[in-house]
């Protein structure tokens, strides 16, 4: 019946016609640029593991955010390079801290821009882990208090978003009740709701020098092979309160993606993490890909599989490509 009736190349014949009926596109507002600060001035140093990334101070950091904004970029995501780390990973909530700092510069500059701050212990331990350590394993329940403390200081700097990556149970609750009793019931939280464990954070380890010195991080982060857990993990942020859901990694689990934006009706959040980029970039330099095309194509996947927002190292390369 189907064919000689039904061929679907009628539609795919001219570029016209390609374009009169795609269902996905890309804009530069769907995105996301993750950006790593440190304390000083003047900064703005390579990281070796993700070319095109650069480990920034507060002044440069406001450039890169002008950059994006420029290009219709219109959110950063921060990371913290903190000079000092101590077990209690206390760096988390200083005001003074290089996040904080960068909240200050880019909202002083680009007062619309959306600051998201990541929310989370391990750049900030001494030993690496997303907590604080009750021997060898992460105290969960102490864990909420430090990551409260760190979401009121990055409001108090004007950051407009926390986004709590650490994966402990009942963040989401904790952080909204400091939050609120803080007088910042309107700060939304963008929740990492559906993190896995695993290799694929490698180059983001690097960057921010985050490794855990023993161990890993199994015992908070997800089994790569759970998918009925990470709709629980959602559903249980959802109840707490989440704004936003983030599913983590991004290229290799597109099966929650689509999930999540058929069960969950809050907006979907992509991270196309830092391996996925790694493998990009690393691919391109040796030229055995056309880069900008697989970065389209990677993009546009999200969106296909339903996300609404991409947190992506491409932003900015990719927004200027669109601004020509
Ligand atoms: C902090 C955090 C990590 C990433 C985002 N937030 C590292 C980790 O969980 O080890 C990874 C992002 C990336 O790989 O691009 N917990």
């Amino acid at each position: 019946m189907a064919f000689p009736i039904h061929r679907p190349r009628r539609l795919r014949q001219t570029a016209t016609l390609r374009t009169m009926v795609r269902e996905n596109f890309v804009a530069p507002h769907d995105l996301m640029a993750p950006l790593f600060v440190q304390l000083g001035s003047g900064v703005r140093q390579p990281i070796g593991t993700l070319p095109g990334q650069f480990r920034l101070s507060p002044d440069t950091a406001a450039v890169e955010a002008r950059a994006l904004w420029e290009v219709g970029v219109p959110a950063v995501v921060l990371f913290g390079i903190p000079d000092h780390k101590d077990a209690e990973g206390t760096g988390a909530y200083d005001a003074d801290g290089p996040v904080p700092r960068a909240v200050r510069a880019i909202k002083d500059a680009l007062p619309d821009m959306v600051v998201i701050c990541d929310t989370c212990a391990c750049e900030y331990t001494s030993h690496g882990h997303c907590g604080i350590l009750d021997g060898q394993t992460v105290d969960n329940d102490a864990t909420l208090e430090l990551l409260g403390r760190a979401a009121i200081c990055y409001a108090q700097a004007g950051a407009d978003i926390i986004a709590p990556s650490d994966m402990m149970d009942g963040r989401v609750g904790a952080i909204r009740r400091a939050l609120d009793s803080a007088g910042f019931a309107l700060v939304p939280i963008m929740s990492y709701a559906a993190k896995f464990a695993g290799a694929f954070y490698g180059p983001f380890r690097e960057a921010a020098n985050s490794t855990p010195a023993f161990g890993d991080r199994r015992t908070y982060q997800m089994d790569v092979a759970n998918r009925r857990e990470a709709l629980r993990e959602m559903a249980q942020d959802v109840e707490e309160g989440a704004d936003f859901l983030i599913v983590k990694p991004g290229l290799f689990c597109l099966d929650l993606v689509r999930d999540a934006r058929e069960r969950f009706d809050l907006p979907i959040c992509v991270y196309n993490v830092s391996s996925e980029y790694a493998m990009i970039k690393a691919a391109g330099q040796l030229g055995w890909i056309d880069e900008a095309r697989l970065i389209d194509e990677t993009l546009v996947s999200f969106k296909r599989a339903g996300a609404d927002l991409i947190i992506t190292y491409h932003a900015l390369e990719w927004a200027r490509r669109q601004a020509g």
